[in-house]
């Protein structure tokens, strides 16, 4: 049983019907500017070793991993079943309503590495997710759940809309903490725009990560 973090007014939001009418539609659009998802390419270089095996929670038809890094396996789940067909970086994937349904079709300690692109904002149930992706977790292995600024609004959970970055960051970590995660490192930057308007000092997307790590074993 999850640690409860949140309130019940704070799962609300605006449209309460069911997630999966919602992304339907396949999207191929991309939900973040060039500038974080190079930032969150370079980031998955740094943090995930070749080999791994990897989780892409909430996932849509790109994965943002590096083309040069080959993995044991990458794991994809989303709510599109088109989507997920489409991205090249699969091996495998599934589509679940985590509003619904927290409970992962996973193996304790099966996973090296579960990345959440633009995705934890829409959780109204983020306590049993979080307490899943640790179960999921090899000791030693992590979670990174990475954000900008954007949402859809009326699909975001109140504690979100209602919150700012710095706000989501400790919810993120608040949420992660309470069901047994160590402290996680968090990673609040500016990007700069791609090309000339970045020569100029024009802004991208804000990038935002909460990295946590699971304690190895003795
Ligand atoms: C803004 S998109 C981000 C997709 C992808 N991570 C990316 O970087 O392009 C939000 C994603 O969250 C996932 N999502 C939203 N609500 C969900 C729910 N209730 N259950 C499961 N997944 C959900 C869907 O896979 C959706 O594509």
């Amino acid at each position: 049983m999850a640690v409860q973090v949140l309130s019940e007014s704070q799962r609300r939001k605006w449209d309460a019907s069911d997630d999966a009418l919602f992304y339907a539609e396949p999207r191929f659009v991309h939900h973040l500017d060039a500038a974080f998802r190079q930032r969150l390419t370079a980031l998955y270089s740094e943090r995930i070793p070749a080999g791994s095996v990897v989780l892409d929670l909430m996932s849509s038809w790109v994965s943002h991993l590096p083309e040069t890094t080959t993995y044991a396996s990458v794991l994809g789940h989303g709510l599109n079943e088109k989507e997920l067909a489409a991205n090249p970086r699969l091996d495998q994937h599934w589509t679940q309503n985590l509003n619904r349904d927290q409970t992962l079709p996973l193996d304790n300690g099966s996973v090296d590495a579960t990345l959440i692109v633009a995705g934890w904002q829409y959780l109204q149930q983020p306590e049993a997710v979080a307490a899943e992706l640790l179960r999921i977790t090899r000791p030693g292995g992590q979670l990174i759940v990475a954000f900008s600024n954007r949402m859809f609004f009326t699909k975001a959970p109140q504690v979100w809309t209602d919150g700012s970055d710095r706000d989501h960051l400790l919810y993120v970590a608040e949420v992660l903490i309470a069901q047994g995660w160590p402290r996680p490192e968090l990673i609040s930057e500016q990007t700069r725009a791609s090309g000339l308007a970045g020569l100029i000092g024009a802004k991208g997307d804000p990038f935002f990560a909460v990295i946590a790590t699971r304690t190895a074993q003795p």
